[in-house]
């Protein structure tokens, strides 16, 4: 798993409502040590423009839609995310941004690491030229 790639996660059809799950090291291959939430995202917003040294992640709309970005050095690509049984999986050392959020567009973020500021690398010439 070493590129982004869209994970079709279960979904479990009922009259009642539809069910989907993911599992770590099952559909993704980290433990997950964190978990959170972007929500509220004023119109032309763009949240995450960063890559991370360690972190792996996988990234999921919950609800609304919006795009995520991802660029490495062999290719850039645009995931429109619009369904909860969608995973992006995103591993450590690509750029990414996250856009074009919709109303009420809410990303849950499922992350191998504890936040650690150190991890980021914020400038997008800096990540290319490692
Ligand atoms: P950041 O990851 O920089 O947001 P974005 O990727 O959308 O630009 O996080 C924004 C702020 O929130 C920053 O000050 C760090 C803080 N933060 C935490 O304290 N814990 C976390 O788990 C995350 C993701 C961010």
């Amino acid at each position: 798993m070493d590129k982004p790639r869209l994970l079709n996660l279960p979904k479990i059809l009922d009259s009642r409502g539809n069910l989907s799950f993911i599992e770590e090291e099952k559909h993704f291959d980290f433990k997950i040590k964190r978990v959170y939430l972007i929500s509220d995202v004023p119109g032309g917003e763009i949240r995450g423009g960063h890559a991370f040294k360690e972190q792996k992640e996988v990234i999921i709309c919950l609800s609304g839609s919006f795009d995520v970005i991802t660029v490495s050095k062999e290719e850039t690509q645009r995931y429109s995310l619009n369904r909860s049984y969608y995973g992006l999986y995103i591993p450590n050392m690509i750029w990414r941004n996250m856009e074009n959020f919709s109303t009420n567009a809410v990303a849950l973020v499922i992350a191998s690491t504890y936040f650690n500021e150190n991890d980021y690398i914020r400038n997008i010439n800096e990540y290319l030229s490692f």
